[in-house]
């Protein structure tokens, strides 16, 4: 599976999706890139969260707020005091990781001290998941045994934030092959701070967000003012966010730097559980309407350990990547709690009047929040397929058509007899309203080959009967099947074709 990984990272960096940051020097840990088909890719996948959740609803506004705010935002959404992770840093490696994504693996190696004493030796692996956390532990443990001694017995999985502090000098860390070099856990702010203007004081201190929904709680009272929006109604906002993440991994799947895909609903309070199951479900749709199969994807709710003490429901929609099941987005039911914060802090009153009802009340609210780097991901691993035609294997990435980065291709077949004219003509007429790439260079197979890579789901070719009798030949990127359309029509015929159901190939 992690092969899997590996052969879609290095198709994102040699045909364009994803680049590691500053890479010409040496790149940045948890800084990606989107390259020239990536950032396609990410915007397509925006645009149409944006029109499925703003412009084509009634009940939604949309906002973009600066990413730097006053630092009582930050104050008043309890991120100043709270949000960090528990960290351990390794004192041989000088590596830092989260605490609770390392999972010792109790193999009870019958390590021997100086005294030539038997002492127990753990093996570290690092994840999410225990599964993940194995890999290193496994290899490493034939490795050990020379040293060590064969283990006692088959592993029993222990996190490490469980083990008492006597237990916690018996674990091999992930990246050494002596016990005890492992820090106790500490807590770790992952807000990265800044300062504001010349001075660089205590008082000029301020925050890259980590969230885009602080944003919309503290515009509020704007956009109530402004008159559009009565309840029920949701705030949506794009935009970047910032996490000094310890241990950035998997790809752009925990980046210090990503993008978020935010919305606030506000309702009455006997609503909100209401609302709550229907963004519940909406969302996960959402994914699977855009090609992420359902099987794939997964719905958790939150058990009541889990719950954040002011919010009475959550759920995680996670998707199976091949590095393990991780979330993509979570949907919080979370009560009054987030205006009655800003409420508090800023001294400003965020409650709502119902004309109807005459009643004054602070809204309740159900956040959708998912990340566009996340989601960008999953639908790269999906896409990614392997499969022949015609006896010759090809890498292909199978994207819903609405978030293909390019929509066609327009191919002469050979470079003459006026038929890279004819193409170039439909080109420069299809580029007027879609996102389509010319190209004349190679054999004809090898193009396909390399649009199939790009996940173009058509091809269009101009071939000498194109020259006599006006049509042109359409290839669809799944089933590879071929048909002729008449030139004159192939703008519409592209439209219509791109609106079609997925694989349907005509
Ligand atoms: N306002 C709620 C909130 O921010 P979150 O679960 O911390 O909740 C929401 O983040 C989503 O943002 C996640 O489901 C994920 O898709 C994305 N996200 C969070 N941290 C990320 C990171 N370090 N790298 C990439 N995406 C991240």
């Amino acid at each position: 599976m992690l092969d899997e990984m590996e052969k879609l990272v290095s198709l994102c960096k040699r045909r364009g999706f994803i680049f590691p940051s500053s890479e010409i020097y040496g790149g940045i840990n948890g800084f990606w890139d989107y390259g020239p088909l990536g950032v396609e890719l990410k915007r397509n996948l925006k645009e149409a969260w944006w029109r499925d959740h703003v412009q084509q609803r009634d009940d939604m506004v949309g906002l973009d707020c600066s990413i730097i705010m006053n630092p009582r935002v930050w104050e008043a959404s309890g991120h100043v005091g709270g949000f960090s992770d528990p960290m351990v840093d390794c004192r041989a490696t000088k590596e830092r990781y989260r605490a609770d994504q390392i999972f010792v693996f109790a193999y009870v190696l019958p390590a021997v001290n100086h005294k030539g004493e038997p002492t127990e030796a753990w093996l570290a692996g690092l994840g999410s998941t225990p599964e993940e956390a194995a890999v290193v532990p496994e290899k490493k443990a034939a490795k050990l045994a020379k040293r060590f001694g064969e283990p006692t017995g088959p592993p029993s999985v222990i996190p490490y934030l469980q083990l008492g502090p006597g237990d916690r000098e018996k674990v091999i860390g992930p990246a050494t092959d002596d016990r005890g070099t492992l820090t106790e856990p500490r807590s770790f702010n992952l807000m990265f701070k800044t300062f504001v203007g010349a001075l660089e004081t205590e008082s000029s201190v301020a925050y890259l967000r980590p969230e885009t929904a602080q944003g919309i709680f503290a515009n509020f009272k704007n956009v109530l003012d402004t008159g559009r929006v009565k309840l029920p109604f949701g705030i949506a906002q794009i935009g970047k966010s910032f996490r000094n993440e310890i241990n950035p991994r998997n790809f752009t799947f925990r980046s210090r730097e990503f993008e978020q895909m935010e919305i606030e609903y506000f309702c009455r309070p006997e609503e909100a559980r209401e609302w709550y199951a229907y963004w519940r479900t909406a969302r996960f749709q959402w994914y699977v309407d855009l090609g992420l199969r359902s099987d794939r994807l997964r719905l958790r709710d939150h058990g009541p350990e889990e719950l954040a003490f002011y919010s009475t429901a959550t759920a995680d929609i996670e998707y199976a990547f091949p590095f393990g099941t991780s979330e993509l987005e979570g949907i919080a039911h979370r009560g009054d709690y987030d205006l009655k914060q800003h409420q508090k802090f800023s001294g400003k009153d965020l409650s709502y009047f119902d004309e109807e009802r005459k009643e004054r009340f602070v809204p309740h609210v159900v956040e959708p929040s998912a990340g566009a780097d996340r989601a960008t991901l999953a639908f790269l691993c999906e896409a990614y397929t392997e499969d022949q035609v015609g006896g010759e294997a090809r890498t292909v990435l199978k994207f819903h058509r609405r978030i293909a980065p390019v929509k066609a291709a327009v191919l002469p077949l050979v470079k003459r007899d006026g038929m890279p004219e004819m193409a170039e003509a439909i080109y420069r007429e299809l580029k007027r309203r879609q996102n389509v790439f010319y190209d004349e260079k190679g054999a004809i197979g090898r193009r396909y080959r390399r649009q199939d890579e790009a996940g173009t789901p058509f091809s269009i070719t101009i071939d000498g009967q194109s020259l006599t009798d006006g049509t042109v030949t359409v290839r669809d990127r799944d089933s590879c099947r071929q048909w002729r359309v008449p030139a004159a029509g192939i703008s519409r015929a592209l439209d219509d074709l791109l609106e079609g159901e997925v694989g349907s190939g005509q």
